[in-house]
């Protein structure tokens, strides 16, 4: 018996355990799904400014087009089930209507890797619009 119930103190504890560090790891998510959303806008507000000519800093135009490539690669994974949160301007149909979140992300994935291969400014409209077309719906 004596064993029974320390097997099933030690089960409690562990989920305990568990659901702490969830609650931990859910702040540091958010953060920094926040901080990649946000290095996205500095990315293409700076890409922006290059393809406009407003800057001459041409040398840096693929190497932002090549980081916003890899930076979109599977975003929908850093919006995992629970994640919800008041610090969080993620709507609940990110989570409801997940298939409709998925192919969103899936379609800037594509858009971003397209401005990667050859940044102009038909491929950043085209991606731009596919940040938009997910903001509409997902997020506050
Ligand atoms: C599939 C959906 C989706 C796509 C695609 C997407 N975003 Fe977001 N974005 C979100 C959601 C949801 C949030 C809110 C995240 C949160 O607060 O947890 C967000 C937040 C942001 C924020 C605010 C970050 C902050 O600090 O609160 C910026 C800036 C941003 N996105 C820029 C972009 C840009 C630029 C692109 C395209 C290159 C893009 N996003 C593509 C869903 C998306």
């Amino acid at each position: 018996m004596n064993r029974i119930l320390s097997i099933l103190f030690l089960a409690i504890a562990g989920c305990a355990t568990l659901s702490a560090q969830a609650a931990v790891d859910n702040d540091d998510l958010v953060k920094y799904r926040r901080n990649l959303m946000d290095a996205n806008g500095g990315l293409m507000a700076a890409s922006s400014a290059i393809l406009q000519n407003k800057v001459s800093d041409k040398a840096r135009l693929a190497p932002f087009a090549q980081a916003l490539g890899n930076l979109n690669r599977n975003i929908a994974a850093q919006f995992p089930k629970g994640s919800a949160s008041p610090d969080s301007d993620a709507l609940p149909v990110v989570w409801s209507k997940r298939a409709d979140f998925e192919r969103l992300a899936s379609n800037a994935e594509a858009k971003a890797a397209t401005f990667a291969k050859a940044p102009s400014m038909k491929s950043y409209d085209d991606l731009s619009e596919a940040c938009k077309s997910c903001h509409k719906d997902f997020r506050k």
